[in-house]
């Protein structure tokens, strides 16, 4: 079916960050991911055109001493790795339409021609490093870290030395006046707003070119005309956003239909790598010549307990953790949780156990689960499993007083719920979908239809009553979809409706979408379970 409006069939492109390949996916990536998917499904469910990128990140020298210590070649590795991450995708109901890899021969070309490009303008250049180095960890160290460190390496004690390196370096200085125009004209580039405040913070103390290759190590693109210097890693990364939609093929071969969706709507990433997506980006775009994306959304950390996840400490939510939720809730109960109760904003957020099991508890099983199951027993029960024929469109949603008519507030509520979507405000999404949930509650426990079905001369009344509690279940599956997709699926097909439907998500939505007759199956979405040891 096509798209409601011109507007709506508009294209739409979301990226999460690549993930590096000397890591394996746990809940940070996992995180980001499920938020790309589910805006990604809400525009969808819109009529848009969506692209929805997520790939893995695999060159550096990190990647390379890594497969050096376990004497396996940085390829065999990356792709070893790169397998970890794309095995995500199916469990976790992942939608993405293209998983770049940045060690593929389409990414590498266009890499290489995009800095070709950069040289020849000028903006790339051959400049001289000198600066304070450790040579046991081969790495620069600034000035200011040096004399913290009183020119001693931190690591082997050893006095640090002056080095000279010739590298390519990006002429980011010349960017500081036109970022800042860029900035203070588009005010919702880097969200939430905190975020931005600390890059325009950061900005202020002015830009300094940044070195584009490295010489020590060889697991990169070599530099298209200079072989020796491979191109840093994160230079590499960072355009994988273009090269994905071949951007960066000058023939067009690469290119396919995919032209169309820059700029993307968003960028979402964690919070430790906004500098690179809220600076250097925009700053490589506007040398390219290429539309800036329209907003960079940096998220914050989950942690566990309390404390920040890490390696030493052993606490982090990896796979096999997360696995265990999958068995016990459910995957949409965990993107639910990712959804709504994850660190969308600027302060971390802690996940716990218990928390998860209050929160399924709470709005999914006795809110969500519970409506659609008394609903459905209610009709089985009084209407053999047919939905009843009623008028419930200008019935009023409850008996408060100035209480709009169905419709109108069903109507209103997918409005909202897409404006949520629309502006990622994943948590107000949910929270304006489940409103309709609650608002069925409300209507079964003012009226409770199960106590008028005792005398048969209330029946009439009683099919309004769960006509419109029946029709507000579906209206609120369909909103919520992009977060659960397989449950509201299963609480559509029970409830005789076709799937989501189309024409947009507010006509998806729009009132009067289950026709009288329509078979009623019993359904219970989620089930109660045993809260976790203390
Ligand atoms: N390869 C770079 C990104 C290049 S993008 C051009 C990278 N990769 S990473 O594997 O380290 O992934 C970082 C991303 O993982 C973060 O930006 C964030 O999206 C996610 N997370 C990692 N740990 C996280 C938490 N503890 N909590 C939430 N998300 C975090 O950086």
């Amino acid at each position: 079916m096509s798209a409601s409006s011109e507007s709506s069939a508009r294209p739409a492109y979301i990226t999460t960050p690549i993930y590096y390949v000397n890591d394996r996916p746990h809940i940070g990536s996992a995180y980001t991911t499920t938020l790309c998917d589910v805006w990604a499904r809400a525009m969808r469910l819109d009529g848009r055109d969506v692209f929805f990128l997520t790939g893995t990140d695999e060159h550096g020298q990190k990647v390379e001493k890594s497969a050096k210590d376990r004497g396996m070649t940085p390829q065999a590795l990356a792709d070893e790795n790169s397998a970890e991450f794309r095995k995500l995708l199916g469990p976790f109901n992942l939608s993405n339409d293209d998983f770049i890899r940045t060690t593929e021969p389409r990414h590498e070309s266009q890499v290489q021609a995009f800095v070709s490009r950069l040289l020849a303008s000028g903006d790339i250049y051959l400049g001289e490093f000198n600066g304070w180095y450790d040579e046991g960890q081969e790495e620069y160290i600034t000035e200011l870290r040096a004399k913290e460190l009183e020119y001693k390496s931190p690591i082997s004690g050893k006095p640090l030395v002056r080095a000279t390196e010739k590298n390519y370096y990006f002429r980011l200085s010349a960017y500081q006046s036109k970022l800042e125009a860029f900035f203070a004209a588009n005010p919702g580039f880097v969200r939430p707003a905190g975020r931005f405040n600390e890059v325009l913070g950061r900005l202020r103390d002015g830009l300094q070119d940044v070195p584009v290759t490295r010489t020590n190590f060889t697991w990169g693109i070599p530099m298209p005309n200079a072989p020796e210097h491979v191109i840093y890693v994160w230079i590499d990364a960072l355009f994988n956003y273009a090269t994905a939609l071949g951007l960066g093929d000058d023939k067009g071969a690469l290119a396919k239909d995919r032209a169309k969706y820059w700029p993307p709507e968003y960028h979402v990433i964690g919070k430790e790598i906004l500098w690179f997506h809220a600076v250097i980006w925009p700053a490589m775009l506007m040398a390219l010549g290429l539309p800036m994306p329209k907003c960079v959304y940096a998220h914050s950390f989950w942690i566990r307990n309390g404390q920040k996840m890490s390696k030493s400490l052993g606490n982090f939510v990896d796979l096999p953790t997360i696995e265990t939720f999958f068995t016990k809730y459910g995957v949409d109960a965990w993107r639910w949780y990712m959804a709504t109760q994850g660190p969308l904003g600027t302060q971390d957020a802690d996940f716990s156990d218990k928390h998860f099991h209050e929160i399924y508890t709470a709005q999914l099983v006795n809110t969500f689960a519970n409506c659609a199951s008394r609903t459905s027993s209610m009709i089985e029960k009084y209407f053999g499993g047919a939905m009843p024929e009623a008028e419930t469109a200008s019935m009023p949603v409850s008996g408060a007083a100035g209480a709009p008519s169905w419709s109108a507030f069903t109507e209103a509520t997918a409005k909202k719920t897409l404006a949520h979507y629309e502006a990622f405000e994943l948590a107000e999404a949910a929270d304006a979908a489940l409103s309709i949930v609650r608002a069925v509650d409300l209507l079964i426990n003012e009226t409770a239809p199960f106590k008028l079905a005792k005398d048969p001369a209330n029946l009439p009344q009683v099919a309004r009553i769960l006509a419109a509690c029946a029709e507000g279940v579906r209206t609120a599956a369909v909103l919520l979809s992009p977060i659960m997709p397989a449950k509201c699926e299963e609480v559509l097909a029970a409830y005789g409706s076709g799937g989501v439907g189309s024409g947009g998500m507010v006509a998806a939505a729009r009132w009067g979408g289950l026709k009288p007759g329509t078979r009623i199956a019993k359904c219970a979405p989620f089930m109660r379970t045993d809260p976790p040891a203390a």
